[in-house]
């Protein structure tokens, strides 16, 4: 795929994405909200069509949160059905366009027909070098961080480590995401202004973009805009502005 002529000056290596308004959008026109995940789904097409032509290295989209489970059984099964119809369909355009496939969250409570398609897709894309496309699904910020803690605490026990080892380095190599790099850029649709559970540790020096497009509203020129407004911010971790100019260490 061609790197995009608008190339922005400042491109974020990771961009985080909370696709939120699907039931929205469908109740202002008078539809099911499964038409809104529906239309959804296809957001979820051009999103990473376009991440992947500018050149994002890291593409992480919050499709569905441990909470969500709350929802009406029907929209759950709804969900579920439109993810595996989406994975049957996108497969090959994965591939194709140098897409790998990497899942966090407790794949173990998806229905196992669900978790054979992320499997064989995240399997056959695993070669791919363009961009990396990590679906968070039945998802929450807090299990995964009492996961990692139960994790180090088990290799503590074990004898593999002593907690004077554990530092935010070895914490974070306990995290669904540790061979990935933090995000740069989070982006929430809809007009809310949340986290909502979602990669709680990792969103510690994230630039935080709210649009009050709703997620099957977002184009590509949607998403430029909030690239334009992540390149406009100036990042300090902690630092002033002048050593940030300076690029003093
Ligand atoms: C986001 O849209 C999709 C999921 C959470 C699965 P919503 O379904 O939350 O839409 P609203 O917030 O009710 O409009
Ligand atoms: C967050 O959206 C989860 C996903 C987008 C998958 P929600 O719609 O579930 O969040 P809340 O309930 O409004 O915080
Ligand atoms: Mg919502």
């Amino acid at each position: 795929m061609a790197t995009s002529p608008n190339k922005p000056a400042s491109l974020p290596e990771h961009v985080a994405i909370i696709m939120d308004g699907n039931g929205r959008w469908a109740k202002g026109k008078g539809l099911p909200r499964l038409a809104g995940h529906r239309q959804g789904a296809k957001s979820v097409r051009n999103a990473i069509e376009h991440a992947r032509k500018l050149g994002i290295h890291f593409l992480t989209l919050y499709a569905f949160s441990t909470e969500n489970w709350d929802r009406p059984e029907r929209e759950v099964s709804g969900l579920m059905k439109l993810l595996e119809e989406y994975l049957r369909g996108e497969t090959s355009n994965l591939v194709k366009n140098g897409i790998r496939l990497k899942v966090i969250g407790d794949v173990e409570r998806l229905p196992s027909g669900l978790r054979n398609l992320l499997l064989h897709t995240i399997d056959v894309t695993a070669r791919c070098t363009g961009m990396t496309l990590v679906l968070a699904l039945s998802y929450g910020g807090r299990g995964e961080i009492v996961k990692a803690a139960v994790n180090l605490a088990n290799r503590c026990v074990a004898g593999e480590l002593t907690p004077q080892d554990i530092d935010e380095g070895v914490f974070e190599s306990a995290l669904f995401t540790c061979d990935i790099p933090d995000p740069d850029l989070l982006i929430r649709t809809s007009n809310e202004f949340r986290i909502s559970n979602f990669l709680l540790w990792q969103l510690a020096y994230a630039e935080l973009v709210f649009t009050e497009v709703c997620w099957p509203d977002f184009d590509a020129s949607e998403f430029d805009r909030c690239l334009e407004e992540f390149a406009s911010r100036e990042r300090r971790f902690g630092r002033t502005s002048e050593q940030c100019l300076t690029k003093e260490a």
